[in-house]
């Protein structure tokens, strides 16, 4: 059997960070590593779509149905654990995971973070907002990082970053696509593609 690492993708939304996960996987990108296991917390989200379409396992954990966050990630780690999974991709999910639930999984969950972390990010900065802040503040470069995710929200070790030039008249929402194309889209699939093959390679 080829030896690939086990990876599963927590999403909330489009999913489009996912879509260029499976992208990157049907071509070849990811030689040492498999989605094989997708867990979304909002029923209904475009990204479940697109993990069915492309035939993976798929799961909707909501909290509300598991009586809260305890019940929440204690399903997720259920599903986890019960797949063998390697590396957790965190791809536009929206949970904040608590203490316990990082602490089990260090340095095996990974987040993609829509601005060059330390700038914009941490509690309250999601989705739409660090561009809406990065606009308001003026700057001229900002851009995505992908980073270990430890019991400091966005404050994991950096794995690797890109940067993305904020251009006149921009909209938090022109701006958020240009970061997905020329940051988020690129980074994501490369970086899960290294740590599958480090972890691949330490166990052989
Ligand atoms: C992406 O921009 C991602 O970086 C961001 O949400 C968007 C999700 O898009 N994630 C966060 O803000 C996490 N703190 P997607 O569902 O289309 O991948």
């Amino acid at each position: 059997m080829e030896d690939k690492a086990r990876v599963a993708v927590m999403v909330s939304g489009g999913g489009t960070n996912l879509q260029a996960l499976i992208d990157a996987q049907r071509a070849g990108l990811i030689e040492k590593g498999e989605i094989v296991l997708v867990i979304s917390n909002r029923e209904g989200a475009y990204a479940v779509e697109r993990a069915e379409k492309a035939g993976i396992e798929t799961h909707v954990v909501t909290r509300k149905a598991c009586g809260g966050q305890e019940g929440f990630e204690a399903k997720c780690k259920e599903l986890i654990d019960a797949h063998n999974i390697d590396l957790i991709v965190l791809a536009g999910f929206m949970v904040i995971l608590s203490k316990d639930f990082v602490s089990y999984y260090d340095h095996k969950i990974i987040n993609i973070h829509p601005s060059l972390i330390p700038a914009f990010c941490g509690d309250g900065f999601y989705g739409i907002i660090p561009h809406q802040e990065a606009l308001k503040r003026g700057v001229k470069v900002t851009g995505a990082s992908v980073h270990y995710v430890n019991e400091i929200a966005d404050g994991g070790e950096i794995i690797a970053q890109k940067a993305v030039n904020v251009e006149e008249g921009d909209t938090p929402e022109i701006l958020q696509r240009r970061v997905m194309e020329q940051a988020e889209w690129l980074i994501l699939p490369v970086a899960v593609a290294k740590i599958c093959r480090k972890i691949v390679k330490e166990r052989s």
